[in-house]
């Protein structure tokens, strides 16, 4: 070896160990155990559902009840703790919990993750106990800079980011999905047109995004946002990707369920709204924290206090 290539192979020797460790002080490394973390903080939950009676008997209720959807345990706890005199019911395994909260009947649902999941239980919830109204609520990672952990994002709009057709590139071409994508939507039934119609993004209720802001804007403990959720199966940490969806959709965050809710309730006609709080934001840091969860259900059940109180009995 001469001595030009004898310092190349140390200089690049050199730049290898460097940017390598860089990277690992910067890598999510508690995104990485997301999973385990979510479901540690959700544990105590577990025990308690399952020592809740079971209901004899269908469902039935003089007055139709809001249904409230989280996909884990610890997006749930808050909210079934809250109900009185909790029955459970299964269907193919989803969990509902019946009860009342501010004597009204409220259904809660453990839609579990993903947006099969959210689609199926939500379709049973609407057939068994014929909900006035859903909200689907839990954690989300940020698409926006400007959002911090624990802040809450009201959702005006939400769409299914993967719901796009790419452009034709040949084999070789790369895999960049951000190439001249055009959104398709999903299909849910139209009543105008008689019809199943592709939807780029589902609108809340107008009523439920009414009270929700009233009750953001009477309430300065919560830091609260409007704005678009973004679902898909995936759990993104590729930022130009984000940036991408946040810029060209305007998403604020993405999650795994809210969208098909949304679509399902299009679909069967009741109104709907998605609320959710930041457990990380990869665009800022790379923490994860599901105890984020407790928060949104604290705010969603001040909601759905008021959804009772001036729209329901009224
Ligand atoms: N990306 C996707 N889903 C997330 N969730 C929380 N943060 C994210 C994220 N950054 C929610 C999903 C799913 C579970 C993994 O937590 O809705 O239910």
């Amino acid at each position: 070896m001469n001595l030009k290539k004898f310092f190349a192979t140390i200089c690049a020797a050199t730049l290898f160990f460097t940017t390598a460790s860089a990277q690992a002080e910067t890598s999510p490394q508690n995104i990485t155990n997301a999973d385990d973390l979510a479901d540690a903080a959700g544990d105590s939950a577990e025990k308690f559902y399952l020592s809740l009676p079971k209901a004899k008997g269908d469902y039935k209720s003089r007055q139709r009840p809001i249904l409230i959807e989280g996909a884990m345990n610890v997006e749930t706890e808050i909210l079934v703790r809250a109900l009185k005199n909790p029955v459970t019911y299964r269907e193919l395994n989803y969990l509902f919990v019946a009860g009342t909260y501010k004597n009204y009947p409220v259904v809660i649902v453990r839609t579990e993750q993903g947006m099969a999941n959210a689609a199926a239980s939500t379709a049973l919830a609407i057939k068994k106990f014929n909900p006035v109204a859903v909200i689907n609520q839990g954690t989300s990672g940020g698409h926006d800079p400007a959002l911090n952990i624990g802040d809450i994002v009201i959702g005006a709009s939400s769409f299914d980011y993967t719901a796009i057709k790419a452009p034709y590139s040949p084999a070789g071409a790369g895999t960049d999905l951000t190439f001249q994508q055009e959104m398709r939507g999903t299909y849910a039934f139209d009543a105008a047109s008689g019809k199943f119609q592709p939807y780029k993004k589902y609108l809340a209720d107008p009523t439920l995004l009414k009270v929700a802001e009233g009750v953001a804007a009477a309430n300065k403990n919560f830091n609260v946002v409007k704005g678009t959720i973004g679902t898909g199966n995936a759990w993104l940490c590729n930022i130009d990707y984000i940036n991408f969806l946040h810029e060209t959709y305007g998403s604020s965050c993405e999650e795994m369920e809210t969208s098909c809710v949304a679509q399902i309730c299009q679909t069967a006609g009741v109104p709907f709204i998605g609320i959710r709080i930041l457990s990380d934001n990869i665009t800022v840091t790379d923490e994860y924290n599901p105890d984020t969860a407790k928060t949104a259900q604290d705010f969603v059940l001040l909601v759905v206090e008021d959804y009772i109180r001036n729209v329901l009995k009224k």
